[in-house]
C-alpha cells in the first residue's frame, strides 16, 4: 500500500513537473517582459498630435480604455508650416531616450480600408524623409517595415498584439506580432528616440484613415 501510493505520488509528482517545466518554457518563449520593468502609462506620458486646425476631440476619443485616433488625407498637418502629412497620434513624450533596450506594447486594431499610413514609430534616425528608426505601416491590410518588407499579413478588424523592442546599443529594432518575431531591423541613426502610435499619412493613403489601442506598456529593460 505504502508503496503503491509512493508510486503513485511519485508519478503525478513528475507529471506536476513535467507540466511545470513545458510552461516555463513556453512562457519564457511569450513572456516578452522577461528582463525589462514596466514604467508608468497613463495621460501624463503622451500628448496627442492632430491636425492643428481642429479640436482633439474632432481626431481622437479614449473611451472604456481605447484609444481610437483617426483623420482624413485632406487633414491639415499636426502645425501649421508643417510639410508633413495630416495625422492622429499618440507623441510618448513621458519617455524620451538616448540610451538602453526599450520596448512599446499595445493591442491594436484596423479596420478594413485604412492604407497607406504608418500606426506605430520609433522617431529618430535619418534620413530627414521619415526621422525615424522604425515605421509599422499598413498597406491593403498588409503591416510593413516603411514599404520595404511585409512584418504581417491580412491584419484588417482584428486586434493583435503588437511588441516593439529598440535596443540602442545594439542598434536593433525588432517586431513581435501577437508574441511572434516578426521582423528584425537595424538602426538608422539619430540619437533621441521615443514611440509614437496611431494613424500618420504616408502615401496612397485612404481618404479615411483610423486604428485603436489599448493595453499600451512602455518597458525599459533591468540593468
Ligand atoms: C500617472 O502616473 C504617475 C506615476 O505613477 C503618477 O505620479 C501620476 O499621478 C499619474 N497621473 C495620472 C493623471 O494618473
Ligand atoms: C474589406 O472590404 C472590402 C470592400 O468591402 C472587401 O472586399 C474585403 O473583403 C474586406 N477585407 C477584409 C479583410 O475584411
Ligand atoms: C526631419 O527633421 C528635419 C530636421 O529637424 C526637419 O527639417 C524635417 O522636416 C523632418 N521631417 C519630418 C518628416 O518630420
Amino acid at each position: 500500500m505504502y508503496r503503491l501510493k509512493h508510486n503513485i505520488s511519485s508519478t503525478l509528482g513528475l507529471i506536476i513537473l513535467y507540466i511545470h517545466i513545458t510552461d516555463t518554457r513556453s512562457s519564457v518563449i511569450n513572456d516578452l517582459a522577461l528582463g525589462f520593468t514596466r514604467l508608468p502609462f497613463n495621460k501624463s506620458y503622451y500628448i496627442n498630435h492632430k491636425p492643428y486646425n481642429l479640436p482633439l476631440e474632432e481626431r481622437y476619443s479614449f473611451i472604456n480604455g481605447v484609444h481610437k485616433l483617426w483623420v482624413f488625407s485632406t487633414d491639415e498637418p499636426l502645425s501649421r508650416c508643417s510639410p508633413t502629412l495630416p495625422r492622429s497620434e499618440l507623441f510618448i513624450n513621458g519617455y524620451i531616450y538616448f540610451t538602453g533596450v526599450w520596448q512599446f506594447e499595445a493591442h491594436v486594431f484596423v479596420p478594413n480600408g485604412t492604407t497607406g499610413v504608418s500606426l506605430m514609430q520609433v522617431f529618430g534616425g535619418y534620413p530627414h524623409v521619415t526621422n525615424t528608426t522604425l515605421m509599422v505601416r499598413v498597406y491593403d491590410g498588409n503591416l510593413y517595415y516603411y514599404k520595404y518588407e511585409v512584418i504581417s499579413s491580412d491584419m484588417y478588424d482584428k486586434w493583435f498584439r503588437l511588441n516593439v523592442i529598440r535596443d540602442v546599443e545594439g542598434d536593433t529594432v525588432n517586431v513581435y506580432i501577437n508574441g511572434v518575431l516578426k521582423f528584425e531591423g537595424q538602426g538608422r541613426g539619430g540619437a533621441m528616440h521615443y514611440f509614437k502610435c496611431g494613424v500618420y499619412a504616408q502615401d496612397q493613403d485612404s481618404y479615411y484613415m483610423e486604428s485603436r489601442w489599448k493595453h499600451i506598456n512602455i518597458y525599459k529593460k533591468s540593468k
